[in-house]
């Protein structure tokens, strides 16, 4: 149980299409709890993180209905200023609940939020944001409240770009009065598609896209109906698994704009890549060429999302490859999973790791610790000759809506057990 079974060892050839964003879905359901209206929210992803935030957003008085891939929040009546309970602590994104909530009603008690064990993930840089807005913390054992008797306009410098942070400023400034200007702005494009849910929504934010947002606060909001961009960590997931396995995918609906580093790493081991209106093209060679320096960087850089997944890709090009991972601190889980499948890699510290590719990997049991390691297990297993077994297939749930559907797509045996 909990597990995922794979045959691997052959090419992939086939389409799957890509699922609407997690992280595009996540803070846009937060932002419809400052609407007193209905909102409806179009290809949001049925993944276990989402349902996380709809039960968060339902213990607060919301209505919300998750129907297919639409999503309606309504937020007309709200009932309670406290977020708490274990969606808070096993899931880190409920954090932008309290720019919301501070937005909404002024005040939010909640619990510290949890999230993957990539690092230590503290929120100092969104409570000092926060503070600078006239919002009074007051901490307790294992949880906070937040209050702001007069929630206001600020200039704030994040000293590192934060995208949770970003998330919940912009959440509490478009209600503030006065203007905000954030400078140092983390610039996801996750960042981008709440700036235009709250823009269609009424909001007035300029410098979207860029590190510089200014926010004339205490605009109206109105309901309206918004459909979440694709994901481009489950598209990169599927094109590190044909780099890894060889073979001829497309990748329907993928946000080519948003992968554009991606594609070049891609390139450089040996695809050959073709995009169009409709998505990516991928044709991979089983014989790839090792990179030899990746850094994971804030965007538009290589994702660190995406640095698990490529280190699996890498486990079997030919030459070395060396990883460095510069935006969490613990973020290497699978090397001991992937070594044990027959990779050779040399961990150096907490942030470097460098890959000498093997001539294939073998099929074992592993287990997932965190969500996009999962996902680096399961493409490791469709690289490997043999059975995989990777454990802890709820790590993958929190962001994939059916992994085994889309490999599936792409030919590969795999199924849940
Ligand atoms: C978001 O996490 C994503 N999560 C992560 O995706 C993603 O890996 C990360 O951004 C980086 O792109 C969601 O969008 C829900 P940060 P977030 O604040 O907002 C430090 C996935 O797999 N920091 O940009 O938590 C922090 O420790 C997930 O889908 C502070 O020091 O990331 C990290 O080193 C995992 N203090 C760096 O900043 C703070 O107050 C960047 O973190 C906040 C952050």
């Amino acid at each position: 149980m909990d597990a995922i079974h794979i045959r691997g060892g052959n090419a992939l050839f086939g389409e799957t299409k890509i699922q609407g964003s997690k992280n595009a879905a996540l803070p846009v359901m937060a932002a419809a709890l400052l609407i007193e209206d209905v909102c409806m929210i179009e290809n949001c992803p049925r993944i276990s993180d989402v349902h996380h935030m709809q039960e968060l957003l339902e213990s607060i008085g919301c209505k919300v209905r998750h129907t297919n891939s639409t999503m309606t929040i309504d937020a007309r009546n709200i009932s309670q200023d406290t977020v708490a309970g274990e969606n808070v602590k096993g899931m880190r994104s409920s954090i932008t609940l309290l720019g919301a909530m501070l937005g909404r009603v002024g005040e939010a008690t909640m619990d510290y939020p949890g999230g993957c064990v990539i690092g230590e993930r503290p929120i100092d840089i969104h409570l000092n944001a926060l503070r600078r807005m006239g919002v009074a913390i007051y901490e307790k054992e294992g949880s906070f409240t937040a209050r702001a008797k007069n929630l206001e306009g600020a200039v704030i410098s994040f000293p590192t770009s934060s995208v949770g942070a970003t998330e919940n400023v912009i959440l509490a400034a478009v209600m503030a009065k006065g203007v905000t200007v954030l400078q140092n702005a983390a610039k996801e494009p996750e960042i981008v598609a709440l700036c235009e849910f709250l823009r269609e929504a009424g909001a007035v934010i300029e410098g979207i896209g860029g590190p510089v947002l200014i926010i004339q606060g205490g605009h109206k909001l109105h309901g309206i109906c918004y459909r979440i961009p694709a994901d481009r960590i489950v598209a990169g997931t599927y094109l590190m698994s044909v780099l890894g396995a060889g073979g001829h995918i497309f990748l329907e609906g993928a946000p080519i704009a948003q992968m554009r580093s991606m594609l070049r790493i891609a390139e450089d081991i040996g695809a050959e890549i073709t995009i169009s209106r409709e998505g990516i093209n991928v044709i991979a060679q089983e014989h790839k060429r090792a990179v030899p320096y990746v850094k994971t960087e804030v965007y538009p850089g290589f994702p660190t999302d995406m640095q698990s997944p490529l280190m699996s890709a890498l486990t079997t090009a030919h030459g070395v490859s060396v990883l460095e991972e510069t935006i969490f601190e613990d973020r290497f889980h699978i090397v001991e999973q992937l070594k044990k499948m027959g990779a050779h890699i040399e961990q150096k510290g907490r942030r470097q790791a460098v890959i000498r590719g093997v001539e294939s990997l073998l099929g074992c049991e592993v287990t997932a610790q965190e969500l996009r390691g999962g996902a680096a297990l399961v493409i490791a297993g469709a690289m490997a000759l043999g059975e995989t077994i990777v454990r802890n297939r709820h790590f993958i749930e929190r962001g994939y809506e059916d992994i085994c559907r889309d490999y599936r797509n792409l030919g590969v045996n795999i199924y849940t057990a």
